[in-house]
């Protein structure tokens, strides 16, 4: 593994943020990481007799999506509170387990699919994340693996970076997650996928709408308290781009909503 993934400064890494975050992504992201998560899983071949692994599943968008179509399904995440929070749904066919999706605790060939939705290209070391994901697929399984088409990632992230490019191009932070970059290109996620043990690749783009409640200025506000983009900004510059940001926003938004169109990559591929 090249250096620079191990040395991942970004809270992405931390279980303990995670932890802290399930109300809100609970509330926010999932009803938007759904959309997605419901398309990468009707890709699968998968029905009421199929095991399935959902690696970093969050509050369990691509789990709950599987277990609707009767499956049994494992959703492993390494951040307790989301593990917590899965189980809380008390769906039966549902499994959550605490684990590291980059050294799955889980048998060789155990599961007829693998799925993971915005989950491995955040690992520092996403190429285990994928060999983990075949590992523990069947000859003849499947997966399908979601990511974003932008290295600047989707919905808020995605529209300060635009933001920041716009107004000062050379103090752009990359997202210091290399999956994130890497994976966002078709060429390079069918490679990628490949590498890890699948074969036969297909990739799709699927956009679906970010839409932000901005009733409250203050939540506006907190939104970009995470965000990489403003490491490389000085106090003034970072003024200037949150200036930009609520116009833009006091601009587009209709009501209390702002949309922002995000797109993913969703690759599927077979287990040889
Ligand atoms: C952006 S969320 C995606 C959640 C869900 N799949 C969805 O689409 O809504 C990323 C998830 O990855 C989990 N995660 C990050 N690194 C992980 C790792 N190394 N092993 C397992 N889970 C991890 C986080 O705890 C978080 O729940």
């Amino acid at each position: 593994m090249p250096s620079s993934e191990q040395a991942n400064p970004l809270p992405f890494n931390d279980p303990a943020h995670w932890d802290k975050m399930v109300a809100t992504y609970e509330a926010q992201s999932q009803p938007f990481t759904t959309h997605f998560a419901e398309a990468a899983v009707a890709m699968l071949p998968i029905g009421p007799s199929s095991k399935v692994l959902d690696v970093a599943t969050g509050t369990g968008a691509a789990a709950l999506a599987v277990a609707r179509r009767g499956a049994d399904v494992t959703a492993i995440d390494f951040s307790a509170g989301m593990v917590a929070r899965v189980r809380a749904h008390e769906v039966a066919n549902i499994e959550a387990r605490q684990m590291d999706g980059q050294a799955l605790d889980l048998p060789d060939a155990a599961f007829d699919a693998a799925v993971s939705v915005f989950g491995v290209m955040l690992f520092p070391d996403w190429r285990a994340g994928l060999r983990e994901m075949a590992r523990v697929t069947r000859s003849g399984g499947s997966a399908a693996i979601a990511v974003w088409k932008s290295a600047d990632g989707a919905a808020v992230h995605l529209l300060l970076a635009q933001i920041i490019r716009r107004l000062y191009p050379d103090n752009v932070t990359p997202m210091p997650c290399t999956g994130l970059a890497e994976l966002a290109d078709p060429g390079r996620l069918a490679v990628a996928v490949v590498a890890a043990g699948f074969a036969d690749p297909v990739v799709v783009e699927v956009t679906h709408d970010f839409k932000l409640n901005v009733a409250n200025p203050t939540e506006v506000d907190r939104l970009f308290e995470f965000m990489p983009h403003w490491s490389g900004l000085d106090a003034e510059q970072s003024a200037a781009v949150a200036r930009a940001f609520r116009s833009e926003i006091e601009r587009g938004r209709i009501g209390d909503t702002f949309t922002i169109p995000s797109t993913a990559l969703i690759a599927t591929a077979l287990r040889p």
